[in-house]
């Protein structure tokens, strides 16, 4: 197969991680016989710099007449003092948005490997832990109505019935192929939003009478996140919500470092990235996990382009990886072999 892909590889660790990841990517292509290209397109901070604005017509257009994206992070403490709607992160938005990629799916995935630098208990966590998050993400407070009014500032977070639906639906359907499990955080207690979201949830679920469906607050999710993450498989929720919990969850699997996303709407494209940020204490120091980026990649060749096998390989090589003992120094623990960015995405490509 031919597919092309738009790399945006941004700010901070961002470039590092994706040249991994292409690392792998082009291996995956040889060894299976498929061509992959690329054209780089600047969002974030490096846009402000070249352009005036975090994300151009340029870069929207280009990503959205690609197979798929592949991006690293945005943003860092050079921009921080930039307006609130030229800031790097609003790059992220305007893409999500602009192309319509409601949601987002974050597997939180504890490898057996790297049982020792996950910092609950292994009785708490048990063997195989994996859940998956899936997060809505193009609506509610990070989309809703802001401003600032003298000594007032305000966000809104709103959410249509059609909306709650479509993310939703998903959960459901990726629970039917999992362990038909579905938990719906949501802040019904006190959130208008969230009386809805828990209405459509109820009424969606005599439709998938496979799945167990149960309800959380958020901050009951946060706290049982931790305290026993084996009740979960699949979690379904808003924006902000699946924000936070996703980088919760991200540490039960050792490391931020660790954790792709996808961002799909419901056709083939979609838009793949790590969960973390573009780690400017650590930029250009080539420390950076480039693991979450490499799985990231796993997931586009899973979701768009229907290459599981491909998909796969990917994951053992990871495992593999990990197996011999590698480590870069978030998951690093004694005794075990430290390495660079640019050495472990070698170790992956090698092992493919
Ligand atoms: P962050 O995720 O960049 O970093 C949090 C901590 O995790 C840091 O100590 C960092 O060194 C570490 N870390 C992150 N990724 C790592 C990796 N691959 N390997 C090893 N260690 C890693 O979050 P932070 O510090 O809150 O934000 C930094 C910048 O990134 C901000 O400008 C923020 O707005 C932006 N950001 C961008 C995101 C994106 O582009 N998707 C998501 C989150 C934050
Ligand atoms: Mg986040």
């Amino acid at each position: 197969m031919k597919k092309h892909i738009a790399l945006v590889p941004g700010d901070g660790i961002g470039p590092d991680i994706v040249a991994e990841a292409v690392k792998v990517l082009d291996v995956v292509g040889k060894k299976f016989g498929h061509t992959f290209t690329y054209d780089t397109y600047l969002a974030g901070g490096c846009a402000i710099d070249a352009t005036g604005k975090p994300l151009s017509e340029e870069t929207l257009a280009g990503c959205s007449k690609s197979d798929s994206v592949l991006l690293g992070a945005v943003g860092g403490p050079k921009w921080d003092k930039v307006a609130s709607d030229l800031r790097p992160e609003k790059a992220l938005l305007g893409l999500r948005g602009g192309m319509g990629l409601f949601c987002n799916l974050r597997p939180a995935i504890l490898y057996k490997q790297l049982a020792d630098a996950c910092p609950l208990k292994n009785e708490i966590v048990g063997e195989g832990l994996d859940i998956m998050v899936v997060r809505e993400l193009t609506g509610g407070i990070y989309f809703g109505e802001r401003g600032r009014d003298g000594d007032k500032a305000y966000d809104t977070m709103s959410y249509t019935t059609a909306e709650i639906e479509r993310i939703v639906r998903k959960g459901f359907e990726i629970a039917q192929k999992r362990k038909k499990r579905l938990t719906s955080v949501d802040k019904a207690n006190i959130l208008n939003s969230s009386q809805l979201w828990r209405e459509i949830v109820e009424h969606l679920a005599s439709e998938y009478p496979d799945v167990a469906v149960n309800h959380l607050y958020v901050d009951n999710a946060a706290m049982q996140l931790v305290r026993n993450p084996r009740q979960f498989d699949v979690i379904v929720t808003e924006n902000m919500f699946g924000d936070i919990l996703s980088d919760e969850a991200s540490q039960i699997t050792g490391s931020i470092g660790m954790l792709p996303s996808a961002s799909l709407r419901g056709d083939s494209f979609g838009m793949y990235e790590p969960i973390h940020g573009s780690a400017p204490d650590i930029a250009g120091m080539d420390i950076a996990n480039p693991i979450a980026t490499i799985l990231s990649v796993a997931m586009m060749l899973r979701y768009s382009f229907s290459m599981e096998s491909e998909a796969a390989a990917i994951e053992d090589s990871v495992s593999k990886v990990l197996d011999a003992g590698y480590r870069t120094a978030d998951i690093y623990t004694e005794s075990m072999k430290k390495v660079g960015t640019k050495e472990m995405g070698d170790l992956i490509a090698q092992a493919l």
